[in-house]
């Protein structure tokens, strides 16, 4: 019998459009519902699941995608305990060739392989030593936020954690180097949401490909002196991991795994940690509770015992994550004909499963859109009746593997961010999110800083 990497290999890379038989429909002529789901993908979502329930189909962006909703699903797709679903296929379609072999574009024995040997770089060793390097940048930068005035929290926190980001994951020194791999790094991602993907000179696919030369060429050229080195940045640490037989990743690799890191740390945080201060400013009760948690731990450079401390903030942490999961959905590829619910699931379909609706489903959270941290008490503790209701991290074999990273960033921030500033918003501020495909604020995110009082 075939293996799934060898079904897979046989598959094309346009998944199959024979899903009619799945209730659901096309939406407007020729778009579809693409505008809708790049407009307000959560209401698509909401309708259409009210209209056809928890199994459905819909056309957007040229795809016919079978969405299967709530936390069975997140299961029986993520987990996939019988290897029915590409990874690689599904994430290959928009990522292909800007972030080539990255953990999620790869599938089963492969993407084991690779998983187990990056693992070494995420041990509990290495993430210590960030917290006191994060603690240091993170203070150094945000005396310089301006304060008593409008600014766009969003545009700032991209650009803080793009230089903090050089430094941890490559180990690159601030200056005019690592404005150039940042420039070229934003060059990449923008081009992931390229419509018109032929190089034209200027074009935004023409800036993403010669974006990822650069860093290909700049992550390259460190790789043996990585090799000799014992720095506990993110890229010595992949240099010398090694997998269960001693192997280690070759230069080829290295250099894919970087870059794919960068990509799947750096719009993931950023939108994290807006939504976390967005969430934080329209509640000051909440922003005061963190900040005298803070206060109560009191140190100038935090460390890694520190942020056990900081029971308040996890549980901002993990309701932030349920009402803003950064990624709303979750593509995958079915590798054969499979059947979820009474519903046949063809060979080659593109499936989805969908964070952000899991979230807000009334049946697992009580008041789904107030924002309530409280429900992650062990006393309440809601999360806890299925263990896929809460999956901003995604699930099973794919599941995040920088969840502790983004978890420790987010407090060394909020650290020396809420003890440094008040942050408020103008009464009856919403910010307007786009969901799709990361959730980010429409408008910057406009806030004004002010000092917080010394205590
Ligand atoms: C709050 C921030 C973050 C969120 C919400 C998030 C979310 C996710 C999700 C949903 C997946 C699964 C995708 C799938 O199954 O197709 C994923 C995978 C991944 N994430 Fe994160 N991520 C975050 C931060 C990070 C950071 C900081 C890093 C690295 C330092 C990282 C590295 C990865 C990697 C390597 C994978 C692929 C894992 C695999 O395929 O085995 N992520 N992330």
């Amino acid at each position: 019998m075939a293996t799934a990497a060898e079904i897979t290999a046989t598959l094309p890379k346009k998944p199959s459009n024979k899903v009619s038989h799945i209730p659901g429909d096309n939406g407007p002529p020729i778009v579809g519902y693409t505008f809708h789901f790049l407009k307000d993908f959560h209401g698509l979502v909401n309708k259409m699941a009210a209209r056809y329930g928890n199994v459905f189909r819909y056309r957007a962006i040229m795809q016919d995608v079978i969405t299967l909703l709530g936390p069975d699903a997140n299961e029986f797709v993520l987990k996939d305990a019988d290897h029915n679903f590409s990874s690689k296929l599904a994430w290959d379609v928009v990522l292909e060739e800007l972030f080539p072999n990255g953990l999620m574009l790869r599938d089963f024995d492969n993407h084991k392989l690779h998983r187990k040997i990056l693992q070494g770089a995420f041990k509990k060793n290495v993430m210590e030593g960030y917290v006191e390097r994060m603690s240091q940048l993170f203070d150094v930068a945000l005396p310089h936020w301006k304060t008593d005035q409008e600014i766009h929290f969003f545009d700032n926190i991209k650009k803080l954690l793009l230089d903090s980001g050089a430094q941890l994951f490559l180990g690159v020194k601030m200056g005019r180097e690592a404005e150039k791999v940042n420039e070229a790094f934003i060059a990449a991602v923008d081009a992931s949401l390229a419509v018109v993907r032929i190089p034209i000179p200027g074009n935004t696919w023409w800036k993403g490909l010669r974006g990822r030369r650069y860093l290909e060429k700049f992550i390259g050229n460190l790789v043996a002196q990585k090799r000799a080195s014992n720095g506990n940045d993110f890229f010595t640490q992949i240099c010398h991991a090694k997998g269960d037989d001693g192997e280690v990743l070759n230069d080829r690799e290295v250099i894919d795994h970087m870059i794919f890191l960068l990509f799947a740390a750096h719009d993931t945080t950023t939108s994290t940690l807006t939504s976390i201060v967005y969430r934080l400013a329209k509640h000051p009760e909440w922003q005061q509770k963190l900040r005298d948690e803070f206060n109560s731990i009191g140190v100038e450079h935090l460390n890694y015992d520190d942020l056990e401390k900081m029971e308040q903030t996890s549980l901002v942490f993990r309701e932030v994550l349920r009402m803003h999961p950064p990624l709303p959905t979750i593509p995958r590829r079915a590798i054969r004909d499979i059947e979820f619910n009474g519903y046949k699931i063809p060979k080659n379909a593109a499936v989805g499963v969908v964070p952000l609706h899991t979230h807000y489903m009334p049946e697992y959270w009580t008041n789904p859109y107030k924002f309530d941290p409280e429900r992650f008490t062990p006393e309440r503790a809601e999360h806890k009746k299925h263990f896929y209701q809460w999956v901003p991290f995604g699930g099973g074999h794919h599941k995040c593997l920088g969840l502790n990273f983004a978890e420790i960033q987010s407090k060394v921030f909020l650290y020396h961010f809420l003890r440094r500033f008040e942050v408020s918003v103008k009464p009856g501020y919403e910010m307007p999110f786009q969901i799709v495909p990361l959730a980010v604020p429409k408008d910057g995110f406009p806030c004004t800083l002010k000092a917080a009082q010394k205590h």
